[in-house]
Order: C-alpha cells, then structure tokens, then sequence
C-alpha cells in the first residue's frame, strides 16, 4: 500500500510537470521587428520610452492577426538589412523605401505608404529649389535613400553622413551643411520642432515603404500580406496613418 502511494505521488510530480511543460509551450510566439526609432511619424520613442509610431501600430496590428506577440529593438538604420538577413530580427518595419538593389539582399512586402523625399533649408537659404543642390553641403541619415541618390546625383564628397535625421537636422541649424535630404514626413516633424527651417516645395524623389523580410522566410512574407492585406481592407491601416499625420 505505501509503495502505491508513492507511486501515486510520483505520478502526480510527472502530471504536474508535463502540464507546466505544456503551458510553457503555449507562450505565444514572438515576432520581432527591426526599425530606427528616430524617424517620426513613422517611429520615435514616446516620453516613457516605448516605440511607437505608425510602423510600430501597424506591426503590432499584423502580429495580432498572425496570433504572435511582438518585439521591437531599435537599432542604426544601415544595420536593419544585415538583420534581416542573418534572422537577429524577423523583418524591418522603418519607412523604409523599396529599392531594386535592396531587393536584391531582402524581399519586400506589399506596400503600406509611400514617402517623398524633400530638401529642409535654413529660412534665408540660397537653395530655393532642388536645382539648387549643386555644390552644396547636404546632410543625410547614413544608408538611407536620400543618402544613396544625393551620393549618387552629387558626388560623395558633398554628402556629410549622421547616425539620425535629428542629427542631421542639428548639423544644419549650427551650418555644418546646407541642407538636409530627408522622408517628408519626418522633416515636416524636424522643422516643427526647430524654428528657422523650412521645406522647399519641389519634391525630390517620390517612393514606396514596405516591410523587408529575409529571402529564407517566404512563409512569413505571405503572413505578412495577407495581414496587411486584411488591415487595408478593414480600413485599419488609413486609421493608423491618419492618426500620425492628420490631414491637412
Ligand atoms: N525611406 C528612407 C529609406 O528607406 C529612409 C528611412 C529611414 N527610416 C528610419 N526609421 N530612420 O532609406
């Protein structure tokens, strides 16, 4: 009789961990994005430090769909590729702008917003239009698009790398450069915040922002338009976007 009531407690000890084994594999999956929190509206850290943004709701929204909890980490923007890449984060979410030497390391989701880059000049400036640009200093965020183009349209030498458009911006109040080359939304944030700018009216270049996802990773590349596709549908992205960039 004792050794059965030992064998009964035993087997009781064995229910109860296989249980907690079992509820320890019910933690929902993580999902984890990549971004560059300093680009408001898209992504910046509120005052008690969480990322938000309309990318950081977003992913949220397509992680809720995809029944997974979501993780950001904030990391230098020219790093988010690498990320992707070597799976240390599941995809990027970061304004980022679909390119076709881009997708040549990465695929791309659908698109979720389109971007514009402008030029932001001190008030009195002498740039008074894109045409302007030659021989001028331009400040940019290092690896963005408006570092590739203005590299590309005006040479190396007259394009100053920062780790952050808010850096970039700071280099242009104390006239390190001449200019900033940056995604209109957050330069309309950047000039709001810093008194003397202003954004020149012509356009600079126009472009699409979507997700990139590692090429090894088609099943969430499909997850992720379709959630996307979904939230589109259910008028919840419009809702999101609206929310950061009012309509003016
Ligand atoms: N759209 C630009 C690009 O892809 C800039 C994006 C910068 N994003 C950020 N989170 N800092 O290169």
């Amino acid at each position: 009789m004792k050794k059965f009531t030992k064998i009964l407690a035993l087997l009781a000890v064995l229910c109860l961990v296989l249980s907690c084994a079992a509820c320890g594999s019910k933690d929902t999956e993580k999902l984890v994005m990549g971004t560059n929190a300093s680009f408001p509206p898209y992504e910046f850290t509120d005052d008690a430090g969480n990322i938000v943004g309309i990318d950081a709701e977003i992913a949220a929204a397509v992680a809720e769909k995809l029944g997974k909890e979501l993780e950001i980490k904030d990391m230098d923007f020219d790093s988010l590729l690498t990320a992707v890449q070597s799976g240390s984060i599941d995809f990027a979410l970061a304004g980022m702008t679909v390119t076709d030497e881009r997708k040549e390391t990465v695929d791309f989701s659908d698109t979720y917003a389109t971007g514009v880059q402008v030029v932001i000049v001190s008030e009195n400036s002498a740039i008074k239009t894109v045409d302007d640009l030659q021989g001028k200093k331009i400040g940019v965020q290092t690896g963005t698009t408006g570092d590739i183009y203005c590299t590309d349209d005006y040479g190396q030498d007259m394009v100053k790398q920062y780790q952050n458009g808010a850096l970039a911006v700071a280099a242009l109040k104390n006239g390190q450069v001449d200019c900033v080359v940056i995604d209109n939304e957050p330069a309309k944030n950047y000039v709001k915040a810093n008194e003397g700018l202003i954004i020149l009216e012509t356009e600079y270049v126009k472009e699409d922002y979507a997700a990139a996802i590692s090429k090894d990773n088609n099943e969430l590349l499909e997850d992720f338009n379709k959630a996307l596709k979904e939230l589109k549908e259910e008028g919840k992205i419009d809702e999101i976007i609206n929310k950061y960039i009012p309509a003016e």
